[in-house]
C-alpha cells in the first residue's frame, strides 16, 4: 500500500504577521517549482496568520490549516474558533487533540472526537494527535495510552480521507530527543490496528500515520523510511523554510 507522504509544519504561538507571510511565500515558491511532488504539504499558522499565509499560498498547491477549533458552529465562546470560519478564512485542515492543548488546556479525548465530527462536517481534514508522557512510556504503558487515544478520539466517520493520525511522543517534543526508529515502527503498526479495530480494514490501510517530535533534517530520511511512517508533523524545524523543504524531500 503507498499513502502519498505528508509534510505537515505546526507553527504553534510563533509567527508575527511579516514572518508569516515572508515564510508562506518562501514555501509556496518551493513547492511550485516543483514539477510534480512526491508529497502533500500543510502549514498551520496560528489564528491571527491564518489571512496573510491563506494570501501568501494562494495557488502554490501547499495546504492551509489551524491548530485547533471548537464543535460549535459559532456562538458565546470567548477566545474560540469554529471550523466554519476556518473554512472561511481559506483551511483545508485542522489539528486537533495535539499534547499542548491536552495539557495546557485539559482537552480529553472525549472533547477532541466532538471537535473531529465538527471538523469532518466542515469538510477539513484532520489531524489528530496522540502521544505517550515520560512518565507513561517508563512505566510500560505506551500502547495502553495511545491506543485509548486512538480508539476514543476517532469519531466513527473518520475515514483515510478526513483524517490523518500524528504519533507524538509527549517527551520528544521539542527537546531534540527522538524516539527510536523500532520504537517509532512499533507504535505506527499498533496505532495501524488500533484503527483497523475502529474503522476497519481499508481505512487502516489507506490513512496516513505521521510521526512528531523534533523531527529535523537530519533525521528525517530515516523515520520517513519506516514503512507505517506517512509523513511527519514538525514544530520548530517548520519555522524555517530551508529546513522545513529539507526534510519534506529527505525522501527524494
Ligand atoms: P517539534 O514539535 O518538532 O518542535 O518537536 C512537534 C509538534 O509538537 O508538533
Amino acid at each position: 500500500m503507498t499513502r502519498r507522504l505528508l509534510i505537515a509544519g505546526n507553527w504553534k504561538m510563533n509567527g508575527l504577521l511579516q514572518q508569516a507571510r515572508k515564510l508562506g511565500e518562501e514555501l509556496a515558491s518551493l513547492f511550485k517549482e516543483e514539477k510534480s511532488p512526491s508529497f502533500d504539504m500543510l502549514v498551520c499558522p496560528p489564528f491571527t496568520a491564518l489571512s496573510a499565509v491563506q494570501e501568501a499560498l494562494k495557488d502554490s498547491g501547499i495546504l492551509l490549516g489551524g491548530q485547533d477549533c471548537h464543535f460549535k458552529e459559532s456562538g458565546a465562546h470567548t477566545g474560540d474558533i469554529s471550523p466554519v470560519m476556518l473554512k472561511d478564512v481559506g483551511c483545508d485542515a485542522v489539528i486537533l487533540g495535539h499534547s499542548e492543548r491536552r495539557q495546557d488546556h485539559g482537552e480529553t479525548s472525549a472533547l477532541v472526537r466532538e471537535k473531529a465530527t465538527a471538523a469532518h462536517k466542515e469538510g477539513l481534514l484532520t489531524v489528530i494527535c496522540v502521544g505517550e508522557t515520560e512518565a507513561q512510556r517508563d512505566a510500560g504503558e505506551t500502547l495502553s495510552v495511545v491506543g485509548e487515544q486512538v480508539r476514543d478520539s476517532l469519531p466513527e466517520e473518520s475515514s483515510a480521507n478526513n483524517t490523518v493520525i500524528a504519533y507524538e511522543p509527549v517527551w520528544a517534543i521539542g527537546t531534540g530527543k527522538v524516539a527510536s526508529v523500532q520504537d517509532v515502527a512499533e507504535v505506527h503498526a499498533f496505532i495501524r490496528s488500533e484503527i483497523e479495530k475502529v474503522l476497519g480494514k481499508e481505512n487502516a490501510e489507506k490513512m496516513r500515520i505521521l510521526y512528531g517530535g523534533s523531527v529535523k533534517p537530519s533525521n528525517a530520511k530515516e523515520l520517513l523510511s519506516l514503512e507505517d511512517v506517512d509523513g511527519a508533523l514538525v514544530g520548530g524545524a517548520s519555522l524555517k523554510s530551508d529546513d522545513f523543504w529539507a526534510i519534506a524531500k529527505s525522501q527524494d
